[in-house]
């Protein structure tokens, strides 16, 4: 299994969902490919956000080595799902993808999760809000979960 998580800048968001999704997936075993992408390539070759790397930290996973990546049309050929983490993503995914087979492929991931019934479709982007990060890691970690379980099913 081949999966990205996507944002827009790679930065805050799709770093922790990266980083859970593949402690997620090696709890249970699974040895899967996980990256993260931004559809916008202001951030391309930065680590994650210094508020990602310190969430993370405290509850003991290291996300600091990842290098922020802009998606390409490539990565919806290579990658088996492509989780958007709000609608703008989604959307944004869609209308680069080139095929039904890739457009298939890209998923809202709250909506994926069943999550989006209580959290809403959209994970906050706390890049403007400091206090907003340990909202959106706990939200991506019950995400992460989500996700593995579903797949492992
Ligand atoms: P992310 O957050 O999409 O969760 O990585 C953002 C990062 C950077 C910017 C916006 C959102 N920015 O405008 O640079």
């Amino acid at each position: 299994m081949k999966i990205i998580a996507v944002c827009l800048g790679n930065i805050c968001r799709s770093p922790l969902a990266e980083g859970l999704l593949r402690r997620a997936a090696a709890a249970r075993g699974f040895d899967w490919e996980i990256a993260s992408g931004g559809t916008a390539g202001y951030h391309v070759g930065n680590p994650p956000d210094p508020r990602s790397i310190a969430i993370a930290q405290t509850q003991g996973l290291d996300i600091s080595q990842q290098r922020s990546h802009q998606v390409s049309r490539e990565d919806l050929d290579y990658y088996d799902l492509v989780l958007a983490m709000d609608r703008k993503n989604y959307q944004h995914l869609q209308a680069l993808a080139a095929s039904p087979e890739q457009r298939a492929k890209i998923q809202l991931l709250l909506e994926y999760t069943g999550l989006a019934e209580t959290a809403g479709p959209d994970v906050f982007d706390p890049y403007w809000d400091d206090g907003g990060f340990a909202g959106v890691y706990q939200l991506l970690e019950e995400a992460a979960r989500k996700v593995v379980d579903k797949l492992a099913d």
